[in-house]
């Protein structure tokens, strides 16, 4: 099996999320759990943007262990002897270079030719080779660069000594097969070049960050830039939780797996909601409270006959406790009669159909029954020793 690196960037790009800044403490507590859900290489922040963060990346770096250390850095000498600095404790670091390569950032953004850009890469990455034991670089914006300047900036850090060629979708314009061609050239320009890895950095303003990710480890990358709870810039970036359990779920398909212990996953992911606050959409897949949740009368039959029929991993495999059985005015008989079971009520009969009754009009006034109406109504129908009204007869189960 193929095995694809988690290039972790929560606490960088991540970090870049409007809103989602964290303490040098949060940070670290961060740092801790990502190591040891498994990441292999964790990029711990951005050292030039301020000393705060030069010093919670140089604390990681000497306090956190496991992962391959990483901070980023422009193109600059600055840049790289400050990342260097603080990833000076590491037992092993990488310093991530990058630059702009697309002619509208060139022009517009950093002002300066083509060949400044090719220089400006080819004396940080030397500079960095010397400084760390590791040096990536990407080209920012590289899927609205032109194609042939973007594989010379690739050869430029690739002959100063880069070792990790990281492919960023800048701005999340791209789509699956045409990223998955950019990776398949970038690939054949740097064949002259032993011993290079491969990486992708995708982020989601289209939605498409993670299947993006996925096609370009189809056209064979060696290693995925990813955030739990998919933070990042704007729409965010791959997500980790959705990146690592799409190669776990379909191994048939990528034949690929990651070091992750996807059993962290949802753990790792309220750490980060919470020290973040931000807050993860209920129906985020795999980490989301909704994600191993099942609500209509039809669905919970079948969850409950064969969890397979509704679920293609299971909720202990990602870290959830069990799966939930919501019951609403959507709930089948079954799902009633499991869920007050769960709650130490279990009934049957004719006290659970006069359960259902009670709990279908409860289900006409609220989204979801809670425990507390759960309890009444189960009081109220081992109580009553009237026949229901009317005879209940359950919906045949269907697609
Ligand atoms: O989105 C981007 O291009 C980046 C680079 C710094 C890799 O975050
Ligand atoms: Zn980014």
């Amino acid at each position: 099996m193929r095995q694809i690196a988690i290039f972790d960037t929560t606490l960088r790009d991540g970090e870049q999320a409007p809103g989602a800044s964290l303490s040098p403490q949060a940070k670290f507590l961060v740092a801790k759990a990502l190591a040891d859900l498994g990441v292999d290489v964790l990029e711990a922040g951005f050292p030039a943007a301020s000393v705060g963060e030069a010093e919670a990346v140089a604390r990681i770096a000497r306090e956190v262990r496991g992962p391959t250390m990483a901070a980023l850095a422009r193109a600059n000498g600055p840049d790289v002897e400050t990342a260097a600095k603080s990833l000076s404790g590491a037992l092993r670091s990488r310093i991530h270079v990058f630059i702009a390569t697309s002619d509208r950032h060139l022009e517009r953004k950093l002002r300066i030719t083509r060949s400044d850009c090719l220089a400006r890469i080819t004396a940080s990455v030397a500079r960095a080779t010397e400084l760390a034991d590791e040096v990536e670089f990407s080209a920012e914006d590289a899927t609205r660069s032109d194609v042939d300047f973007l594989n010379a900036a690739y050869q430029a850090a690739a002959a100063a000594g880069a070792r990790t060629m990281n492919i960023p979708d800048t701005v999340g314009y791209s789509q699956p097969q045409e990223f998955a061609a950019l990776v398949l050239a970038v690939r054949a320009a740097l064949s002259s070049f032993q011993r290079v890895a491969f990486s992708v950095h995708c982020h989601n303003d289209l939605g498409l960050a993670v299947a993006n990710t996925l096609a370009a480890i189809d056209a064979g990358v060696d290693q995925a830039h990813v955030t739990m709870n998919g933070l990042g810039e704007r729409g965010g970036n791959a997500s980790l939780e959705e990146t690592v359990m799409a190669l776990r779920t379909r191994t048939d398909h990528y034949r690929a797996d990651t070091a992750v212990k996807a059993e962290r996953l949802v753990a790792t992911s309220r750490l980060v909601s919470e020290l973040t606050g931000i807050p993860v959409q209920p129906n985020k897949a795999v980490v989301g409270a909704n994600a191993f949740a099942h609500a209509s009368g039809i669905h919970q039959d079948g969850v409950l006959k064969d969890p397979g029929t509704y679920e293609i991993m299971t909720p202990q495999s990602v870290g959830w406790e069990a799966r939930r059985i919501v019951v609403s005015k959507l709930s089948g008989r079954r799902g009633l009669a499991a869920r007050l079971a769960e709650l130490g009520l279990p009934l049957d009969g004719e006290a659970l159909d006069r359960a259902y009754i009670l709990a279908m009009k409860r289900g006409d006034e609220v989204h979801e029954l809670d425990e507390r109406d759960l309890i009444a109504i189960a009081a109220e129908a081992r109580r009553s020793p009237k026949e229901p009204t009317f005879t209940f007869v359950p919906a045949t189960p269907a697609d």
